[in-house]
């Protein structure tokens, strides 16, 4: 007899209901949409959605698409436009991923949208993940359920597999595309394809007219050779300050931090310290400020991720070519 994994929950009304309830205390469920098993978050809870960060291993802090269960919800977090109404009218549910701007009043973690100011949501065409969002009563942050650089899982099992720290998985069989949803910028003049997926181009096309390759989008030229869009900050960072100079903001990690200094944790906790990241250097990024200084954060566990991140910011500052 096989021995089942007892992580991997049967997607009954009950398990909905209790991994719902999972969700809005903070936990991380595994769950099936059409495209591919995403892993789930209260996208509204930094700290939850650090936890996706740790549990994928993450080298980088990439945006995650938000779910949300109708147009209406997702229209609360980003702006529509008249184009991004056609594709949800007419996609959604469905594969399709917009990225739109973020809404001033935007509840969902900006750690989720990876600092920057637009945000990729989608409405998926699945009943366990419509419950399942239906039943948290909050958007739910979700990268597809693999653990980083390896591919998307289309069955619980896989996602048991590969993600040995997940605690819950909502069985809803295999998924019927099996391949993830398609990603449409619609920030830029154009639309730019970002990721061809379960939407193909055509499809897509009859709408917006030919879409434009990244590469020759306005985005790209912002930040050539990568299509990973992050939140710059106007100031320059300095990494691996012990304190702050005249009229640097201070950004600090653990117990050791000056008392007045901005702390990503206070207690040394990284997964904390990545929820607080993107936040906080938001916080700092003020003109009355020269510069961020910021006092080092170990590598460990999500630290890398934020290293990389931190030092991308301070790179990014030092090759503008502007005066
Ligand atoms: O089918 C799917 O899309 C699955 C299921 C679970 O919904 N999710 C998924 O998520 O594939 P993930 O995190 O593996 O891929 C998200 C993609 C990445 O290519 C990311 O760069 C892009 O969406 N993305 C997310 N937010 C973005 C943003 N604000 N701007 C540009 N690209 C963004
Ligand atoms: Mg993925």
């Amino acid at each position: 007899m096989i021995q089942s994994d007892p992580r991997i929950l049967p997607a009954s009304a009950e398990n909905i209901a209790l991994a719902g309830e999972s969700i809005r205390q903070g936990g991380l469920v595994a769950f099936p949409t059409e495209t591919v098993y995403g892993l789930g978050a209260d996208a509204t809870n930094e700290q939850s959605v650090a936890q996706i960060f740790a549990a994928k291993e993450r080298p980088r802090f990439t945006p995650l698409i938000i779910h949300f269960a109708a147009t209406q919800a997702a229209a609360q977090a980003v702006d529509f436009n008249a184009l991004a109404d056609e594709l949800a009218e007419t996609f959604w549910p469905g594969a399709l991923t917009l990225v739109l701007p973020r809404r001033r009043d935007c509840a969902v973690s900006f750690l989720a949208g990876a600092g920057l100011d637009t945000l990729a949501v989608r409405v998926p065409n699945h009943p366990v993940a419509q419950a399942l969002i239906n039943e948290a009563a909050c958007p739910i942050a979700a990268p597809s359920a693999n653990r980083s650089g390896t591919v998307s899982p289309t069955t619980a099992a896989h996602v048991a597999e590969n993600l040995p720290g997940v605690t819950v998985v909502l069985d809803g069989g295999a998924c019927p595309l099996g391949i993830e949803s398609t990603v449409i910028d619609l920030t830029d003049e154009f639309p730019v394809l970002l990721r061809p997926g379960g939407v193909t181009r055509e499809e897509v096309e009859t709408l917006t007219g030919p879409l434009a390759k990244p590469e020759f989008a306005g985005q790209a030229s912002k930040s050539p050779g990568t299509r990973d869009r992050h939140y710059a900050p106007g100031l320059p960072l300095r990494l691996n300050a012990e304190s702050a100079r005249s009229g640097e903001a201070l950004l600090g990690f653990g117990p050791g931090a000056p008392k007045d200094a901005a702390n990503l944790s206070p207690t040394g906790d990284i997964v904390e310290a990545a929820a607080n990241l993107f936040a906080l250097i938001r916080a700092l990024d003020r003109p009355e400020f020269r510069a961020i200084a910021v006092m080092p954060v170990p590598e460990t566990g999500l630290g890398a991720a934020i290293n990389d991140r931190l030092r991308r910011a301070a790179a990014q500052y030092g090759d503008r070519r502007e005066p």
